[in-house]
């Protein structure tokens, strides 16, 4: 692998689908090395737009327009950032031999689904997962919510972020959760999943980065389990490490192994587990950095973003923590465009923390718009310093 120069015919150029604030971080990785990244989003401005050498916006659902984008900007590696892309024109783009995609173009399209990726990792693996069946309809809801028995959760398979979910406590939940999924989910008519709920201790993401080894081999390594808390389907804090036993651990990393062997290619995988004593659940993956990982911005020698940048580029990698950590977001708290924040000065004297803002053009009520970091000499500290610090940084309207 030779890296070459941006701007120039030899460039190594990389072209990331969704510049989030978690591909803002990959584009910075990549730019320490001298890649020249296109940053693609669908609206302007985006957090990754404005690290990158390139800015393109593009509805990344229309394969259409996302073919002429590919095939005028001629990217060596296409990296999926988000899952709302039209990942069949990805395939039919690696298979032309046009670009490689990240990790590969049918991991992109399994994990889109949660029917794909459910169906790999429970009847083709046999990883243990929640119980679960498929809807079209209310009425098939019914049935299959009376199968799997309550409480249980409803989810679009086409949605992310705990959009359109619900969780059931008894038939009578199940019209509106049939209702609300098909407003929550990412295309019209979307058939759901119903899963059983599985009551864990505690739930984690086993990053897990798939890069090429000295031997000139694709090895597998696993970073320290990242526990984290969700609120209506939102990460609002994590820390790494989380605490588990040594068979939870062991059988955490051999799911994992296992779902990433099965779908490949190079780079970072957030694997979703649940846990409860020695007890493991494969939840879900993504083929990509996780937020709940942004935590490593701060825990390790190479962050998520970094081990993703160098083992995409078929660089050696190391998962190395180097302290406990934490992170807690930091929500828009209302709607409205150009805000500020104040107390920034204030969270940054919390000792042993940093802080991201994302630079987002428009701020919701709920949209996450920054993270403060904290290091620690335990998970305990450094949730509280990172949470501590979170809370003295107040969104202002401009
Ligand atoms: N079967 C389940 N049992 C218990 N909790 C669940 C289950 N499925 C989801 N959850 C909770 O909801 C969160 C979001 O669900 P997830 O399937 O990861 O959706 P998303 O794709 O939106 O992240 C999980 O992190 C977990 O806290
Ligand atoms: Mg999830």
């Amino acid at each position: 692998m030779r890296l070459g120069t941006p701007f120039t015919p030899n460039a190594t150029r990389v072209m990331l689908l969704g510049a989030g604030e978690l591909g803002k971080e990959v584009i910075i990785a990549l730019q320490r090395l001298g890649v020249e990244v296109i940053a693609v989003d669908r609206y302007a401005d985006a957090p990754g737009h404005q690290v990158a050498h390139h800015a393109r916006v593009i509805d990344m659902s229309d394969g259409a327009a996302l073919r002429a984008l590919i095939e005028s900007e001629r990217p060596q590696l296409i990296v999926p950032e988000i899952e709302a892309i039209a990942t069949d024109t990805l395939a039919e783009i690696e298979a032309e031999g046009l670009a490689e995609v990240i990790p590969t173009a049918r991991a992109a399209q399994l994990t889109m689904n949660r029917e794909g990726i459910r169906r790999l990792a429970a009847e083709t693996l046999g990883l243990p997962t929640s119980r679960y069946a498929f809807a079209d309809s209310l009425d098939e809801l019914r049935a299959a919510c009376a199968g799997i028995g309550f409480p249980c959760l409803v989810k679009p398979v086409m949605s992310s972020s705990g959009k359109g979910q619900s969780l059931l406590r008894g038939e009578d939940d199940v019209e509106a959760a049939w209702a609300y999924a098909q407003s929550g989910g990412r295309v019209r008519r979307d058939r759901v999943i119903v899963e059983e709920m599985i009551d864990f201790e505690f739930e984690i993401t086993l990053l897990t980065v798939r890069a090429r080894g000295a031997d000139g081999e694709i090895g597998t390594q696993f970073c320290e389990p990242v526990g984290h808390r969700q609120v209506s389907g939102d990460y609002v804090e994590s820390w790494q490490p989380q605490p588990m036993s040594e068979a939870a651990l062991a059988r955490a990393r051999e799911i994992a192994a296992k779902v990433t062997d099965a779908l490949g290619g190079r780079g970072i995988f957030g694997v979703e587990l649940f846990v409860r004593g020695d007890e493991v659940w494969f939840s879900e993956v993504s083929p990509r950095p996780h937020d709940t990982g942004l935590v490593t911005l701060i825990t390790q020698a190479q962050s998520e973003f970094a081990l993703h940048a160098r083992a995409i580029l078929g660089l050696p990698v190391s998962t190395e923590m180097l302290n406990p950590g934490a992170s807690a977001v930091v929500y828009g708290g209302m709607n409205a465009r150009g805000i500020a924040f104040e107390g920034v000065a204030e969270a940054l004297t919390v000792p042993g923390t940093e802080l991201r803002l994302f630079g987002k053009p428009e701020a919701f009520e709920r949209r996450r718009m920054g993270v403060a970091l904290a290091r620690g000499q335990d998970v305990d500290e450094a949730r509280a310093r990172a949470a501590e610090a979170a809370s003295r940084v107040r969104p202002v309207a401009s």
